[in-house]
C-alpha cells in the first residue's frame, strides 16, 4: 500500500546531513570544488554524463549555481548533495534526485563516483539514501534511472537496489556526437517498501 497521502507530490525540505552506515550525503560546499574537480576532470569518468570534462572553474561555478539548491519546491528541482566517507570526511562523489513530476510524483537518480572510490558498494549506500528521501521525504511514486547501455557499472548500482530494467529505447539520444542506446530502469514506492520489509 502506497503511504503517500495525496495523488502529487508538494515539495520537501530535506534535514541534513543524512547519514548512512559509511557515508554522509550533505549539500555542496566551495570547499568540495577541488577535489570535485578530480574526478569531473576525468575523461573516463564523466563519459556517460551530460557533460564534458570540467575545469576547476566549471565546478566552482556550479556549485555556486545549479548545484546549490537543497529543497524541492517545485516540479523540475534538483538537489545534488555530496557523498562524503563518514570514517575521514574525504570526498567521495556526488549524486542527484531530480524531482520530474509533480503530477506523477516521479523523480530520477543520477551519481558519480571519484574512480579511487569505486568498488566498494559506496554508489549504491548513497543512492539508497536518495531513494529514502524521494519516496519517503518527498512522496514521489517511481524513481528512475536513464543509462546508457555500456555503462555496466551504472546499471549495476540500481540493479543491486531493485530496480526493473523496463526498456531498452535504441539509438534513442544523440548524446556526446554519436548514437546512444539507453536503458531505462524504474523503482516504485510500494516495491522499494517491499524491499525494505523482507
Ligand atoms: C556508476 C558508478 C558510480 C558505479 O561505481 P561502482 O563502484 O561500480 O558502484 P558501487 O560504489 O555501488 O560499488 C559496487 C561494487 O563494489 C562491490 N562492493 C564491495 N563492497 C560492497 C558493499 N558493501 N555493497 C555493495 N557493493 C559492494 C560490488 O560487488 C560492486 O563490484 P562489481 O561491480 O565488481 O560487482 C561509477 O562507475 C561511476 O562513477 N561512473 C562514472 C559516472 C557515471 O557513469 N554515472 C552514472 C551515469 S548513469
Amino acid at each position: 500500500m502506497s503511504t503517500a497521502t495525496g495523488p502529487t507530490a508538494t515539495g520537501h525540505v530535506p534535514e541534513y546531513p543524512i547519514g548512512t552506515e559509511r557515508l554522509i550525503l550533505r549539500p555542496l560546499t566551495a570547499a568540495d570544488a577541488a577535489p570535485m574537480h578530480v574526478y569531473k576532470s576525468d575523461p573516463d569518468a564523466v563519459r556517460y554524463v551530460p557533460y564534458a570534462p570540467l575545469e576547476l572553474a566549471d565546478v566552482e561555478q556550479r556549485i555556486a549555481t545549479t548545484w546549490s539548491n537543497t529543497r524541492f519546491a517545485k516540479e523540475g528541482d534538483a538537489v545534488s548533495l555530496a557523498v562524503e566517507e563518514r570514517a575521514t570526511g574525504a570526498l567521495l562523489g556526488d549524486v542527484v534526485l531530480f524531482w520530474r513530476g509533480e503530477n506523477d510524483r516521479s523523480g530520477e537518480v543520477g551519481y558519480i563516483l571519484d574512480p579511487r572510490a569505486g568498488g566498494r558498494g559506496y554508489a549504491t549506500e548513497a543512492v539508497e539514501a536518495l531513494l529514502a528521501l524521494g519516496f519517503e521525504g518527498l512522496g514521489l511514486h517511481r524513481i528512475v534511472a536513464r543509462i546508457d547501455e555500456r555503462n555496466t557499472a551504472s546499471a549495476g548500482v540500481v540493479e543491486r537496489l531493485g530496480f526493473r530494467r523496463e526498456a531498452r529505447l535504441v539509438e534513442s539520444s544523440w548524446f556526446k556526437g554519436e548514437w546512444t542506446t539507453l536503458l531505462v530502469y524504474a523503482l516504485l514506492e510500494d516495491e522499494w517498501r517491499e524491499r525494505g520489509a523482507s
